[in-house]
């Protein structure tokens, strides 16, 4: 049954209903422990929720159980351990508990790029739907909150209805999550809306119990979190939309640098003026190497491929182009190194054998140890396979970085990184690089060179410092 709603739903109009396992609110599950699952885990722990996170990683599970969480992310240790500690959260690796358990199970697997295509792999979330639904003995609600090509809802529910006992009367829905590595914590339990994709009153209910933790702690703050309610196409859309948004926001800079980089503007300054018009906005329009990471560089690609597939391919054609803009930054960073270091860049691109060169940085952005898709890891090897001596440092990298890119040369610290270096690469915007002292760098390197990938650092103190200095679509 199809129920339409209107696409903002007054909270008053939200009828209660009592979870199917009896007790007072819904209690919740998150399946895959992943930087999404694990972070709503604990955050939903911490709103006061009953919680079971589930993995089929036994390792992982083991970390998070003794209170590790296996990834970098500020704040979420310390909720991890209180949560553990007060009783309200569970790690599993059983999938009939985790069955047994929830009234609203989150499917929050990973979504990776398939290795034949563009398109995303949906392999993880059908596993996951499948175990749950066969295992489960009473009513529930499974809701999709990994980034998904659009029309998954509608492929969950025929999962459902293949493996679970049809008399139960299980249902599905979509609620995408917006959070931001670094900031998760935050984003989780302070959320700027929240987007759920339902068709039954039944299904809208029980997702709003179990937010209602956010929406209270909102009032408690004198804050009101937007809910959209709205349909599963919609709010798998608004996921993908929201990220084609912001990748394309970072290319048009990146752009805008190349033709700075042509007629001799700062894309800084260009930024910053622009910015100033509240319908643009300053935020997300930082020039560099581009974006990495594990969302947006694959979900471009899967939005366009999902979109030729439904016949509307042309329509996303621009975001192919948002991706070429991207790739060529990074490309950027061998032609600035190949002219500091005073070498051709032939068609094969430059031959940099002899130098050395630091490069600080591997994660995709700072406050994260996530490696994935990073730009300054890619430029990394570029740069190494273009023969130069390279050594990498991140100050939380490092272990992820070894595992992504073992032939590179990694350094215990900055100072090692940069020294005997005929240049230096800062590719990653950490403050330990922002803040680095040019002048103690300068006294160890073989050569002052210096090429600001995130456009980052004081100018005007590297130059004062002996340093030749290039930023990214700078003069
Ligand atoms: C992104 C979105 O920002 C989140 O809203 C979304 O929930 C998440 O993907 C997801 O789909 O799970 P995240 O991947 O953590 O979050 O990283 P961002 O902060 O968006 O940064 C992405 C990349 O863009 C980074 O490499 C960053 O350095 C780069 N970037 C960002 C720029 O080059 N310039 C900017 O102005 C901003």
């Amino acid at each position: 049954m199809t129920i339409p709603y209107p696409s903002s739903q007054p909270m008053s109009a939200i009828t209660p209903v009592v979870p199917p396992s009896g007790a007072s609110r819904p209690r919740l599950t998150f399946l895959g422990t992943g930087y999404l699952g694990a972070t709503y885990a604990i955050c939903f722990a911490e709103l006061g929720y009953e919680v079971i996170g589930f993995d089929v990683d036994a390792e992982k599970i083991a970390k998070l159980a003794g209170g590790e969480v296996p990834f970098h992310e500020p704040g979420l240790d310390e909720l991890l351990r209180r949560n553990l500690a007060a009783g309200r959260l569970r790690f599993s690796t059983d999938i009939a508990e985790t069955a047994h358990f929830g009234d609203v199970h989150f499917i929050c697997v990973g979504t990776p790029q398939r290795a034949d295509g563009m398109s995303a792999d949906l392999s993880y979330v059908e596993a996951s739907v499948t175990g749950l639904a066969q295992n489960l003995d009473r009513r529930a609600l499974i809701v999709g909150k990994s980034t998904v090509p659009v029309g998954t809802a509608e492929w969950i529910e025929q999962l459902v209805d293949k493996h679970a006992d049809s008399q139960l009367g299980v249902e599905v829905a979509y609620s995408p999550e917006f959070l931001q590595e670094g900031f998760a914590v935050e984003d989780v339990l302070r959320p700027n809306r929240i987007v759920v994709g339902v068709k039954s009153e039944w299904a809208n209910s029980m997702l709003y119990s179990a937010h209602k933790g956010v929406f209270d702690l909102a009032a408690t703050e004198d804050r009101e979190v937007p809910l959209v309610v709205t349909d599963f196409a919609t709010a798998e859309l608004v996921k993908v939309a929201a990220n084609a948004f912001l990748a394309t926001k970072i290319s048009f800079i990146n752009a805008m640098a190349e033709v700075c980089e042509a007629s001799g503007g700062d894309v800084t300054q260009l930024a910053r003026a622009i910015g100033y018009d509240p319908r643009i906005g300053n935020r997300f329009l930082q020039a560099g190497v581009g974006f990495g990471g594990g969302c947006l560089p694959k979900d471009i690609r899967a939005f366009q491929a999902r979109a030729q597939e439904l016949g509307a391919g042309e329509a996303l054609r621009f975001l192919h182009e948002v991706d070429l803009i991207n790739l060529r930054r990074r490309n950027r960073v061998l032609q600035l190194a190949a002219e500091l270091l005073d070498r051709r860049y032939g068609p094969a691109g430059p031959d940099l054998s002899g130098t050395r060169i630091a490069v600080l940085g591997a994660t995709f952005k700072p406050n994260s140890d996530d490696v994935r898709d990073a730009p300054s890891l890619a430029v990394a090897a570029q740069l190494a396979k273009a023969g130069a001596d390279v050594r990498v440092y991140d100050p939380q990298g490092m272990e992820n970085a070894r595992r992504a890119q073992p032939d590179l040369t990694y350094s215990p610290d900055m100072i090692e990184a940069v020294r005997d270096a005929d240049l230096v690469c800062v590719l990653t915007e950490w403050s330990d690089f922002r803040n680095a002292d040019p002048e103690a760098l300068a006294r160890v390197v073989a050569g002052r060179r210096v090429v600001d990938g995130r456009n980052c650092l004081d100018s005007t103190l590297w130059v004062q410092a002996g340093w030749e200095y290039r930023g990214m679509g700078r003069p």
